[in-house]
């Protein structure tokens, strides 16, 4: 039997091997997904263990994933670009890293939502390793604009540096945003765990916008609290982009794709 984990700290409350579980069982593929805590000051020694003890991939969660990038031998581009790490798998010597937080929130929001992203207006808020991960994936699907709206402006202004060579990004502070409009509008901020206001204008929505919440189980947060009360239909939180890079997880290291609906259900709370 294969194994695979899930690697973070603090972990318990990590719905990564109830996923990979209902995976394996619904591909028939013949594995163990569990979840381990990792030392904060032994990530390295951890991973090294699982390898020993036969483990052919992990995922990797808070605090480790700039940890895990490090470690990595063959970064891919999504864990390059992103300068962060959500997925390894383990071949001989070699350490490979994937991130798939970017493409599963592609993914579920065109596959899931039945929303293009291809000549949209796209507002994504914050500029941290979330929104690193984001744009690429996003690039890909030839949006009309990617505005990115950050507290701390240098901050936004270095992922438009960073990212030059890839795609162009509009960046400023919120303030920046008066008179300006979106179709989609994404909170990568840490503000949906933190449950902070974020300095939104209600006009950035447009009437039948998305509004995505990253955050996944914490309920209307204060970002999707203010979408609903701009009008706005369609307010989403991220069990599906949890869902949907596991899929993607799961399809890199068995080669079988799984079928990510009946999970997402599984997972859906009702925002109240
Ligand atoms: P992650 O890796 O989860 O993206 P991060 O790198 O710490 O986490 O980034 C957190 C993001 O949330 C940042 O964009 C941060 O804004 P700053 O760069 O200005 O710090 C944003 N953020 C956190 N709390 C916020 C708040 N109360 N209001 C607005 N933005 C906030």
């Amino acid at each position: 039997t294969d194994r695979y984990a899930v690697i973070g700290n603090p972990i318990a409350h990590s719905k990564s091997p109830l996923i990979h579980g209902l995976f394996a069982q619904t591909t028939g593929q013949d594995l163990t997904y569990t979840a381990l805590e990792g030392p904060l000051d032994g990530f390295a020694e951890a991973v090294r263990s699982f390898i020993a003890a036969g483990g052919r991939g992990m995922n990797v969660t808070l605090p480790f994933k700039l940890q895990a990038f490090e470690i990595a031998t063959d970064p891919m581009e999504s864990a390059r670009l992103a300068g962060a790490v959500n997925a390894l798998k383990f071949e001989g010597d070699r350490i490979w890293a994937q991130n798939f937080d970017g493409l599963g929130l592609v993914n579920d929001i065109q596959r899931n939502l039945g929303v293009s992203l291809t000549g949209k207006r796209v507002l994504i808020c914050g500029a941290g390793g979330a929104t690193r991960g984001a744009i690429l994936p996003i690039a890909q699907q030839k949006p009309a604009l990617i505005a990115i709206a950050n507290r701390s402006a240098d901050k936004a202004q270095a992922l438009k540096t960073d990212f030059a060579a890839h795609t162009p990004l509009q960046t400023g502070g919120y303030a920046d945003l008066a008179g300006e409009r979106f179709d989609v509008v994404l909170n990568a901020t840490s503000t949906g765990l933190s449950q902070a206001e974020l300095p939104l204008p209600p006009s950035v929505f447009t009437p039948d916008a998305l509004a995505y919440e990253l955050v996944y189980g914490k309920g209307l947060t204060p970002f999707l609290k203010q979408a609903r009360a701009a009008g706005v239909a369609q307010c989403v939180d991220g069990v599906g982009m949890l869902v949907e890079q596991a899929a993607e997880a799961f399809a890199w290291w068995r080669g079988v794709r799984p079928d990510t609906r009946p999970v997402i259900e599984h997972l859906t709370v009702p925002l109240v």
